[in-house]
């Protein structure tokens, strides 16, 4: 037997934080932060175990919360006082993101992101506008071109609030062209656009649907999410977003996606995101709970193979929990 080959000799104590090849760092996290217009109290999201959703008048304790940890990046998500067909409070100057975005920017250091999509603003719970008569239709479909303006005031509100960056994720196409040239026309030209470009119709988001409120009412996202089964499919939407200016690279989820994430790292030279969804984290917590594994270590594990696959930055309701271990 040749053992001159020991991998093992750079295992030990000393060595193994020289060689190792992948590292986990606080600024590399994005917290996702929910605002709710319909309570003054903190409300704690049950299938999310940590996570609340807060009145707009402490989107800045929360936030402080968040940068107490050294997690300097956040996600807005806002339930909205009212709901109806279009989502319009979606983009209304005084919606609930846009007066949360507002304080958080002008009392916080926070880097603030905003959500594009209209899931938690329509009554029916879709991320769009309905074709004319879906309800009744089981073949329901978001109406792609009317949403595309509505993304477009979205976006731009969210950056005339303050916004740092904006995250376009409804899976509409042309939605990354629409809100860069929307904010270009606004005067934000210098804004980044996230795109959830490569955004699965998947299962492991139940827990958010529970915490934004928006589960669709009817029916399901197939026909505008990408089909868990595709993956050469990805390559093409990313590249569409690419050609429409998009900044940064998401894909979503990440942990049953990790082969997205290692082919958009590889096909494409922009910084690539990956969101460690509301349903990755609640079954590790579930499972905690249970006594089966250690929360703090899975946690970090899971981050760190997230970017170990390629991803520069996570969107992960583990923000807070990993950066006070690191
Ligand atoms: C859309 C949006 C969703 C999530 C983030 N942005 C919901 C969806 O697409 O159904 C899910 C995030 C998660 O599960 O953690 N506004």
């Amino acid at each position: 037997m040749d053992l001159t080959q020991r991998p093992r000799r750079l295992r030990s104590d000393g060595v193994r934080s020289l060689v190792s090849e992948t590292r986990l760092d606080p600024t590399d996290l994005v917290a996702p932060v929910f605002v709710d217009a319909t309570t003054d109290e903190r409300v704690p999201i049950e299938s999310m175990p940590g996570h609340e959703r807060v009145p707009v008048d402490q989107a800045v304790d929360r936030v402080e919360e968040v940068l107490a940890t050294g997690v300097e990046a956040v996600i807005v998500f806002g339930v909205p006082e009212s709901k109806d067909p279009e989502g319009a409070r979606a983009w209304a100057e005084d919606g609930v993101v846009q007066r949360a975005v507002r304080a958080v920017t002008d009392e916080t250091d926070a880097y603030v992101v905003t959500d594009v999509c209209f899931c938690e603003y329509t009554d029916h719970g879709h991320c769009g506008i309905l074709e004319h008569g879906a309800r009744e239709d089981p073949h329901m479909t978001v109406d792609n071109d009317r949403t595309l303006d509505r993304l477009r005031r979205t976006a731009v509100s969210h950056a005339e609030a303050g916004a740092d960056m904006v995250a376009p994720s409804s899976m509409t196409d042309g939605m990354v062209g629409t809100v860069r040239a929307g904010l270009d026309e606004a005067g934000f030209d210098s804004l980044p656009v996230m795109s959830y470009a490569a955004k699965y119709e998947s299962s492991f988001y139940g827990p958010f649907r529970d915490a934004a409120d928006g589960a669709p009412a009817f029916g399901d996202r197939r026909h505008y999410q990408m089909d868990p089964a595709n993956a050469r499919e990805a390559t093409r939407e990313v590249a569409l977003d690419v050609e429409q200016g998009a900044d940064v690279l998401m894909v979503k989820p990440a942990l049953p996606y990790l082969d997205v994430v290692r082919a958009v790292r590889e096909s494409f030279d922009r910084p690539v995101a990956a969101y460690n969804v509301s349903g990755e984290y609640a079954m590790l917590h579930a499972a905690a709970e249970k006594g089966w594994l250690d929360l703090d270590a899975v946690a970090h594990e899971s981050l760190l193979s997230i970017k170990r696959a390629g991803a520069d930055l996570i969107l992960t309701y583990f923000a807070e929990n990993v950066a006070q271990q690191l």
